[in-house]
């Protein structure tokens, strides 16, 4: 059967995105019209196939293959080949060096202390803010996800973390900053001469750890970069997998709660449960140790749920390798799939009224109902995230840190508009005031007040 979806149209699609208001809300609109299974213009990328059906998915998992088009404005960051694009053969030996270090829990536990200093100062500078005018959550989080991942990608050792921090941000401003067409804030060429000098930098600190791997010291020293030095890999190759990290890991874990923080102070009730919970396990303890984390029930699904809602991570693409059954259709090889991770997310069959937020969707007989391509926040397959169980980690170990001494509460007047860039990010920040929690307010433990897991 022919793949149905709307007639072509000279100038590639543009105008019906456009008029869709974006990607995520044209893939819904198209799935509604013609089915789970719909294939469309894609402005700059030819036509493309979006696929909303969980079980449907389920044919398309293997396929290991990244249409090289679309991640073409990476390229200058990469030296030794886009490592966004590479080839499966070279790509299924790198991710399972970056998971040797990535998805382990000794790495994750090992780095606690340093994630939870860098929470906690966050949280000592919006402690003087509290009760007063609203913080940037979005802005202020993503710099700490920033903090924590240049932390975990480069070890401790660092000699100035700041200046790794803001050489990170000139290379983004100048790369993302033309993919999104943000207005130049500097006169033409000083922030591509800025964003070249940063970029040498970040090349350079990455080679000293590696120096320092390879002449066999070990404190401070980077779990990523080790696996990757004993796995052989080249200097170009190192450098270049400590960039991809810090891009993949700073907006996303950044956004994932300042989204969360947000759903929160539009669902008080929900706010309770959380800070009972933090209440119950973590005593009058300021932060929580790794072992708490597991017990931190309520609070993962409120991610989890806040996650489903505002995926960071919204779309995914992959490129058909050979001819692929998906249902009743036929797709060719050759063909770019691109993945509706968001509108999954909104799929009526599977999440009784998508809009809204519930965390008991995430309990274990929920999740159990559902086909398991229903909630896919960290993509699928072969090209998935790597980092989804670290992230899982900072974030959950962030809230945690926040809630426990925090409420926050939307700012008077302040509107937040999900726009779809490199991640969904909020047009205008999500601005909240802050309030401190104290003894006997605000605890979350009275009677009915009762988390309904952990
Ligand atoms: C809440 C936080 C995060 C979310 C929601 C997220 C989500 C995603 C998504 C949707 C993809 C594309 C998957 C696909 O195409 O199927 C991805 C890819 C990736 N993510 Fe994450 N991510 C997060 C945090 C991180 C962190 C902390 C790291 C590293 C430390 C990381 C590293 C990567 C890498 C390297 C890729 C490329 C995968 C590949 O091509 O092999 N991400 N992520």
């Amino acid at each position: 059967m022919d793949i149905p979806g709307p007639e072509p149209r000279a100038d590639g699609g543009v105008a019906a995105l456009a008029a869709a208001g974006g990607l995520h809300t044209y893939q819904l609109r198209l799935h509604a019209a013609y089915g789970p299974v719909v294939r469309f213009q894609l402005p700059g990328a030819g036509e493309a196939v979006s696929v909303a059906d969980p079980v449907l998915l389920e044919a398309t998992v293997g396929i290991d293959r990244r249409p090289e088009r679309l991640f073409a404005f990476l390229d200058p960051l990469f030296e030794a080949g886009n490592l966004q694009a590479m080839p499966a053969g070279e790509h299924t030996p790198w991710r399972r060096q970056v998971l040797s270090a990535l998805a382990g829990r000794p790495s994750h536990e090992r780095h606690l202390p340093r994630f939870t200093e860098l929470a906690t100062a966050l949280a000592d500078r919006w402690d003087e803010q509290a009760d007063h005018g609203p913080v940037g959550l979005q802005k202020d989080l993503t710099t700490l996800s920033l903090r924590m991942i240049c932390g975990y990608a480069l070890g401790g050792d660092t000699a100035d973390p700041d200046r790794v921090v803001a050489a990170f941000e000139a290379v983004l401003t100048e790369h993302l900053g033309r993919l999104h067409q943000d207005p130049p804030s500097d006169p033409p060429g000083t922030s591509a001469g800025r964003a070249e000098e940063a970029l040498a930098h970040l090349r350079a600190t990455v080679d000293r750890v590696v120096r320092a791997h390879r002449s066999g010291g070990r404190a401070g020293s980077s779990d990523l970069i080790g696996a990757l030095v004993e796995a052989g890999a080249s200097p170009a190759r190192i450098r270049d997998t400590v960039m991809a990290m810090m891009l993949a890991a700073h907006h996303t874990t950044g956004v994932a709660v300042s989204w969360t923080l947000h759903l929160l102070g539009g669902h008080p009730e929900v706010a309770d449960r959380v800070a009972g919970e933090l209440d119950r396990v973590l005593g009058d303890r300021a932060a929580p140790d790794y072992a708490d984390l597991r017990r931190l029930r309520y609070l993962e699904m409120t991610l989890k749920e806040s996650m489903r809602l505002y995926p960071p991570g919204p779309y995914g693409a992959r490129e058909t390798t050979g001819p692929l059954t998906v249902g009743d259709y036929e797709i060719p090889a050759g063909t770019t799939i691109l993945y509706p991770f968001w509108a999954i997310h909104m799929n009526p069959d599977h999440w009784p009224e998508p809009e809204e937020f519930r965390p008991e969707r995430f309990t274990p007989e929920e999740t159990a109902r559902r086909p398991r391509l229903a909630y896919v926040p960290f993509g699928i397959g072969p090209r998935s995230c790597e980092g989804a169980a670290l992230a899982m980690v900072e974030a959950e170990l962030v809230l945690a840190v926040l809630l426990k001494r925090f409420r926050f509460r939307p700012a008077p007047g302040h509107r937040v508009t999900p726009v779809e860039r490199f991640v969904l990010w909020a047009a205008d920040d999500i601005r909240m005031t802050v309030h401190r929690r104290t003894a006997n307010q605000d605890r979350g433990d009275a009677p009915g007040r009762r988390p309904a897991a952990g």
